[in-house]
C-alpha cells in the first residue's frame, strides 16, 4: 500500500492534457493500486492521475457506500449523456472546499480496464457526475472552472 502526494490546485500538472496508455506495464499496475489507495485514505469517490503528477489518461472512481466497489477506467471516452443534475462538487485538489455543478444526470463511458479489456461503464447521479469530474481531469479541467456562484468552505450552507 502506497499513498500518493495529491497535488493541489495552482500545480501546472492539473491544467495538462494527459496522454493515453497504450500498455498496462508493471509502473501502470503500480499506479492503479496506489491511486486506489489514495484515493480510499483521501476518502474520496475518485481520483484522476494527473492529480497524483501521472499524466496519463486513467482515473478510479468508487462511489459506493462501502467503498468496495472500485471501478478502474483507463483511456475512458463520454459516448453519451443525459439528463441534467445541478448539486454539490468538491475535489481532493482543491481541499475543503466545495460548490454547486451541473452536470449530465446520466453517462455512458467507455474504456479499458486494468487487463486492456474494453468495458463500458454507465451511471446515473453520483456516479455520472464524478465519471465527468474525473474524466475532466484528464484533458485539465477542474470543476472550479464550471462552478455555479463560487466556492465555499465544506459544511457552509452558502
Ligand atoms: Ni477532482
Amino acid at each position: 500500500m502506497a499513498i500518493r502526494n495529491i497535488r493541489t490546485i495552482g500545480d501546472s500538472t492539473l491544467t495538462k492534457k494527459s496522454k493515453e496508455i497504450t500498455e498496462v506495464t508493471p509502473k501502470i499496475k503500480l499506479l492503479i493500486e496506489d491511486m486506489l489507495d489514495t484515493m480510499y485514505e483521501a476518502q474520496g469517490v475518485g481520483l484522476a492521475a494527473p492529480q497524483v503528477g501521472i499524466l496519463k489518461r486513467l482515473v478510479v472512481i468508487d462511489v459506493s457506500p462501502e467503498g468496495d466497489s472500485p471501478i478502474i477506467l483507463i483511456n475512458p471516452v463520454i459516448m453519451e449523456t443525459g439528463g441534467e443534475q445541478t448539486g454539490e462538487e468538491g475535489c481532493l485538489s482543491v481541499p475543503g472546499k466545495s460548490g454547486t455543478v451541473t452536470r449530465p444526470n446520466y453517462a455512458k463511458v467507455k474504456a479499458f480496464n486494468e487487463n486492456m479489456e474494453e468495458i463500458t461503464v454507465e451511471g446515473t447521479e453520483l456516479l455520472a457526475r464524478a465519471l465527468c469530474h474525473e474524466i475532466d481531469h484528464l484533458d485539465g479541467v477542474l470543476y472550479v472552472d464550471k462552478v455555479i456562484g463560487g466556492l465555499h468552505k465544506v459544511g457552509e450552507d452558502d
